[in-house]
Order: C-alpha cells, then structure tokens, then sequence
C-alpha cells in the first residue's frame, strides 16, 4: 500500500486542496504536518465551495479520518471556528473523524498581536504574512517555551508554563511598546477552550504507527510550497515551517521509510502572494492582470490579490530535488487557454552569467534576469477537459516541455477547480 505526500512545488497555492480532495477518495487517512490556518485550500464540489485553512482535505468525504500531525501550529478559536463553519456546511466533524496531536504547538492570541506590530505598513520588517501569528507560534516552539496541546488537559500545571512563556513575550510587548499580557488572561482563555478541543486530543505518531502496520493508505496533505520553506526557500520571506516532503515524516512522527510517493501540485503558470523575490513577476502589466483575473488570484486567507507570472521552470526544476517529488500534477492550465504565445523561464542571468539554479542569496535572487522561451498557444479550451484525448495538441506539447525542462513526469492535470474535471495518468498509489 503506497503513502503518498502532496506539497505544493512553488509559491502556496497551486491548487493541493482540490487534489487531495480528489486523491483522498482512495486513502483512509489523511494528515496534515505543518504550517497552521495560514493555509487557504480551496474544494468546489457541486455548487459547493469549502475552504479549509487547517483541517485536512479529506475531512470533507464520509468514511476518512482526518489527522492534524505535531508539526502543525493549532490556534485553537481558529480550529473551532472551521469546524464550526464546516459543520454548517453539513460535514460531520468529530472525535470520530478528527484526531490531533497531543504535541503540536499552540497558537495564541499574543502571537497574533505581536506579528500585527511586525507587520505593520511601516514596518521595516514586513514579509508580507497572513498575520495569523504561525511565526511567532514557531519562535516558541524552538525557544522551548510553547504552549503544547496536552497542556489543556493538565491544567494545574498551566500556571509555570504560562509564566515561562510570558518572561519571554512581556519584555517584547514592552520593547515594542505594548502593554504586558496578565497570566490570567491567557490562563482563562486556555481553561475556557479545553473542552472543546480535548476530545480530538491523541497520540498521533502511534495512531498513524498503528494504522499503517494495519495496510491503511495515508495521504499526507502540504501546505505553502517549497519556495515558502524555511530552509530551502526564499529566505526570508518564506512561512516558518519547513514544506518539503521530508516534513512529511517529522511533523507525523513517522520515519521517512512511511512515504512511497511524493506528489508535487504545480500550477502551469506562477503565483505569490506576499513580499519577495519572484523572477517570472507579470503583475505591472497586461499578462500579469489577465492571469490573475482568469485564475481568479486572490488568497483565500487573506483575499490578498496573487503576484501572477509566468512559469518558471528553474524553481520547479529544483524544488523537484529538494522535496524529492516523483510526479507532478499539473493545475490551472485551462488560464493559459486562448494566449497567442506562451513564455516559459528556462534559465537565468546573474551578473553576466547564465545559471541553471535559483542562487540561495537574499540579494541574488532579487538580480536574477529570467531567460525566456516562447511556446504558441492554444484557441480550443482544455477548461473542463477530463481525458488526455480531448487536449489541444499545442497544450499536450506545452505539458511535454515543462516535463522536459523540470526533470519529472506530469501523472496528473487539473483543468478546472471542479473535483472531477481532472485527468489521471499515473495513479501515485499504485507505485
Ligand atoms: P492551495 O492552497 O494549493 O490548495 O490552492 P488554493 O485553493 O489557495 O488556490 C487554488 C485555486 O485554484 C482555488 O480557487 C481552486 O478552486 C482553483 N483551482 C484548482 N485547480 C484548478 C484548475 O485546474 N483550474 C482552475 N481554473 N482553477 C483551479
Ligand atoms: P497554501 O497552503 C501562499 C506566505 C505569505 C507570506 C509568507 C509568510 O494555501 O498554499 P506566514 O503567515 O506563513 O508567516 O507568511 O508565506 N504564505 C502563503 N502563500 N499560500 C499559502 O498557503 C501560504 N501560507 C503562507 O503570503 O508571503
Ligand atoms: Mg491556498
């Protein structure tokens, strides 16, 4: 039984949410193993539309359990609230069919409060966040003073924990000049949430142990993409997890030997939203408004509109290495439909050199000068296209050369956000 990992291979939203809605109609579980509601995965079954910021994208198909990994930052108002809306959405949410890790991280209101400070207009920090506080919630967990999930079921030991937590964010709050935060305050917020996230408290590494030695199928769902690693990413204007597919195994807590398949979702053009370097950039110009307004680019978090350019064949060639991505799924290529010519970055300029990689300078990567190949377009419509058969030749070729060009097979292509107008050509679970 093959475990698959889905990551987005660039800037965040590449379209994971309707691919692993789709995928997981064969899996039994699926798990989500960083990031936090900083996500916005979007699913259009029907003339229904369900955004899921982070509750894994199976949560909404009967029969799947859905599982939030260690390597998540939970704000627990946030997750209530998405069940909440869920549920009025008539998707049953349980213990039953939710479980999250006793040892991920939680988000709370102070972290919020202190990035809106960084973020602020004039701020000279600004990375362009969904200011939902993951950076912060982050900060902690590695300085060692984060609140954790099995805090809520001991309370009488809150207390110390809190105090530790807020030697740390007081003497911030008045550098910043803020006023302090009373551990009270956030011990009754806790106590006053407790019950109502506890009951999908488990012990995840060993739940997914379990399963997996049972022959279960697990898909592992990514949030942000590769670009947005804090590793291997734009650093730093990139999110505060890693979002490469080994992330998969340490925000499960299962060893790397439990993915069989790693599954980049690619958009056939590029998006960003936020500050940072972005070769391929259209957005001051006519291609850049018609991509966004055809791809109705605007985040799903924040309604933030969406950077749009080209796409850029050097970024996905190497998030390809660095993920270790095995097929692709190529979404969104009904936009390019009815462009005279496409362009496609196959390379960059740096200083006079040609370079076949994106440098891992801050300053480096805001110099390099795309290489441009130009591809003829297509009239006929491929949107709605669910078989490889009714594709317009000139788009099969344009598929043909980005698999050429970034090193990997495309398994999988989306032609529109419905969840069935998709096209298989490798199942990833059958590896
Ligand atoms: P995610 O964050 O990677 O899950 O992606 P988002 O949901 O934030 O953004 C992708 C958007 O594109 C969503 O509105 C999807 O409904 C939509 N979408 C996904 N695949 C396709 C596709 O093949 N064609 C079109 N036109 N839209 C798509
Ligand atoms: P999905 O899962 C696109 C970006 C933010 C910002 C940077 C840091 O929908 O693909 P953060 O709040 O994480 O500290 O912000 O990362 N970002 C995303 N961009 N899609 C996402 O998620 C993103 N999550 C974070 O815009 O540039
Ligand atoms: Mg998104």
């Amino acid at each position: 039984m093959a475990n698959v990992v889905v990551v987005g291979s660039q800037w965040g939203d590449e379209g994971k949410g309707k691919i692993v809605d789709w995928l997981s109609e064969q899996a039994d579980i699926v798990v989500r193993f960083q990031g936090g509601h900083n996500a916005g995965h979007t699913l259009v079954i029907g003339n229904q539309v369900y955004k899921l910021s982070l509750l894994p994208s199976g949560v909404v198909r009967g029969g799947k359990l859905s599982v939030v990994g260690n390597g998540v930052v939970i704000d627990p108002q946030a997750l209530l609230a998405e069940i909440a809306q869920l549920k009025s959405q008539g998707v049953a949410v349980s213990p039953d069919n939710l479980r999250i890790a006793e040892n991920a991280i939680l988000i709370l209101p102070l972290h919020r409060e202190l990035e809106a400070i960084r973020e602020a207009d004039d701020s000279k920090t600004r990375i362009g966040t969904t200011k939902r506080g993951i950076g912060p919630a982050y900060e902690d967990k590695v300085g060692r003073r984060a609140i954790r999930f099995m805090d809520l079921a001991d309370l009488p030991a809150l207390m110390p924990k809190i105090d530790r937590l807020l030697a740390h964010h007081n003497a911030l709050r008045r550098g910043n000049g803020m006023a302090e935060v009373e551990a009270a305050t956030v011990y009754d917020h806790l106590a006053a949430i407790a019950p109502q996230v506890l009951p999908y408290m488990d012990s995840v590494w060993s739940l997914l142990d379990v399963k997996r030695r049972e022959g279960k199928r697990i898909l592992f769902e990514g949030a942000q993409g590769a670009l947005l690693d804090i590793d291997h990413g734009t650093y730093p204007y990139v999110t505060s997890s890693n979002t490469v597919a080994s992330q998969a195994a340490t925000g499960s807590g299962l060893g790397p030997n439990a993915i069989d398949y790693v599954l980049g979702i690619t958009k056939a053009y590029t998006t960003r939203v936020g500050e940072g370097p972005f070769p391929t950039d259209q957005m001051h110009n006519e291609i850049g408004k018609t991509l966004g307004e055809r791809g109705r680019e605007f985040g799903t978090v924040t309604g933030r509109a969406r950077r749009c350019g080209w796409f850029d064949a050097v970024l996905v060639r190497q998030t390809v290495r660095t993920s270790g991505i095995d097929g692709i799924a190529l979404t969104k290529l009904d936009i390019l439909d009815g462009f005279d010519e496409i362009k496609v970055c196959t390379g960059y300029r740096l200083d006079g050199r040609d370079i076949d990689y994106l440098p891992a300078g801050e300053h480096a990567q805001a110099a390099v000068e795309p290489v441009y190949e130009t591809i003829a377009g297509w009239k006929e419509p491929t949107a709605g296209a669910r078989s490889w058969a009714q594709l317009p030749a000139q788009a099969i070729k344009y598929v043909r050369r980005i698999e050429e060009l970034i090193g990997c097979p495309v398994t999988l292509l989306s032609t529109s956000p419905e969840r069935e107008d998709t096209i298989l050509m490798k199942n990833p679970f059958e590896t």
